[in-house]
């Protein structure tokens, strides 16, 4: 097993591809976006190796961020794969080699997730790569495909995009953004094709073979079955994540996984064996990082205390490319499978002074609230710094806050804030500035 803790996100998921997108963003603003703000820069040249090494450097000072509370907090790191040898026992093949056993009165699965793979389409981490592969190519590729344009195909091509890679993305659905508001999608799609990235919807691929140093690509619309044949350097392979039970021995356990392999959990996170508990990517709901870190504290809590909370409804999701997009709560297709009635109010950045200042004026706020009540039920953004104005949406609807609420609170001028107070204002009466 791995040799640093912290897991998928902090070793090969959200924070190097964070780093990447930070500094992809950087270089491509350096190179194309300067001179409008009357900074003239010549002779911009990309340091693959020293882009990489500032990358790993965010990574191993975060993973011995860990390490360090481990130790602070006196919890033991057996170092190796687990595997139950009944309810109370785990066996460790050590990563020396060698072997121990465990054992625990309440046991936590948090064993996460790995990438799905397709039958035939052998990934070997340089040319067909998943994320991890992703993350630490070589060189720019001149043409990469990615196959499947949700979170992952958008980051990750975003972030070879921007660095000078010719990017197609070749989508199964008609949108693309795997889940997000169908407005949203529509408008970021838009803005991501302006950025460069080309994009194949409602196309499934059906073989990937290698040809003289060449990935050769073919694929297939899904209504009318039109073949095709693409070629690139580098195919990302992005379509989705399974639940990672592997060897775990989870039936020496007893414990149950469910079709999709999920390990299910109640509302106390028990599985159908009582004290071994599950969180995270590994059991239901979805794969966030933040998700798994609320269930992890909430479990414990109910270990000791006998009581714990996440609020489901309330999980924010955030595609971090630039614009980001970021929302929480329900879309309005949800609302409408729920027959739920309800008003929107938006309010787009262009018309926002901070974003006008900075010249980054691309994306929209726009909020779902209960026809009847004004209670807000969902939040949509895109917008540059979206991640971030997510929080103050959660709150308000972790405290079940209206949109007269957020638009009689004061936010401070000139912020991108504004234009989610502007949003509301639209929701429960009129906007100000359009
Ligand atoms: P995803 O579920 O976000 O997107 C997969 C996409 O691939 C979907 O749009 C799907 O329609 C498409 N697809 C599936 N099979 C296909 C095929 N054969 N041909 C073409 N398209 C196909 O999955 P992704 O991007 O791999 O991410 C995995 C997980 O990791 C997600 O649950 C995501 O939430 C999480 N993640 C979250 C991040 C964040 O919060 N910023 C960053 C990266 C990953």
């Amino acid at each position: 097993m791995r040799e640093t803790l912290g897991g998928t996100c902090l070793n090969v998921g959200c924070i190097p591809s964070k780093a990447l997108l930070n500094s992809s963003h950087l270089y491509h603003t350096a190179k194309h976006d300067m001179e409008k703000f009357g900074i003239e820069v010549s002779d911009v040249k990309l340091n693959h190796q020293k882009l990489m090494a500032q990358k790993e450097k965010s990574v191993s000072a975060l993973c011995n961020g860990i390490q360090y509370l481990f130790k602070k907090n006196k919890i033991d790191w057996v170092k190796g794969k687990g595997t139950f040898l009944n309810q109370n026992e785990i066996q460790v093949a050590l990563n020396n080699g060698e072997s121990t056993t465990v054992k625990g009165k309440n046991i936590i699965i948090a064993t996460g997730s790995v990438p799905t793979d397709i039958p035939g389409f052998e990934i070997d981490e340089k040319q067909i790569v998943t994320s991890t592969g992703a993350l630490s190519l070589e060189k720019v590729p001149e043409k990469m495909i990615v196959i499947g344009a949700g979170v992952i195909g958008l980051e990750l091509g975003s972030v070879w995009s921007r660095l000078g890679s010719k990017v197609t993305a070749v989508e199964f659905l008609p949108e693309i953004g795997a889940g997000m508001d169908a407005e949203l999608a529509k408008n970021f799609k838009r803005i991501m094709t302006k950025q460069g990235i080309a994009f194949k919807m409602g196309t499934k691929v059906t073989s990937l073979k290698k040809v003289d140093g060449k990935v050769i690509v073919e694929t297939e619309a899904v209504k009318g079955g039109k073949k095709d044949t693409l070629e690139a350097d580098v195919v990302l392979v992005s379509i989705g994540r399974r639940p990672y039970t592997d060897g775990l021995g989870l039936e020496n356990a007893g414990v149950q996984v469910n079709q999709r392999g999920q390990v299910e959990k109640n509302d106390h996170f028990e599985t159908n064996v009582k004290h071994i508990k599950v969180i995270g990517d590994v059991t239901t709901g979805p794969m966030l990082a933040h998700k798994a870190e609320d269930e992890g504290v909430a479990a414990v809590e109910y270990i000791t205390n006998g009581f714990g909370h996440v609020n489901y409804d309330v999980i924010p999701s955030v595609i971090y490319t630039h614009p980001e997009v970021a929302w929480v709560g329900k879309n309005e297709q949800q609302l409408k499978d729920e027959n739920i009635k309800y008003k929107i109010g938006s309010f787009p950045f262009s018309a926002n002074s901070r974003a006008k200042t900075v010249d980054d004026a691309e994306g929209m706020v726009k909020v779902l609230v209960d026809a009847e009540t004004d209670r807000i039920l969902g939040v949509h953004i895109i917008g540059s710094n979206a991640g971030e104005m997510i929080g103050e949406c959660g709150l308000a609807m972790e405290y079940g806050g209206s949109s007269e609420d957020i638009a009689r609170t004061c936010h401070a001028h000139p912020t991108l804030s504004e234009a989610l107070k502007e949003a509301c204002m639209a929701a429960y009466s009129s906007a100000l500035h359009v």
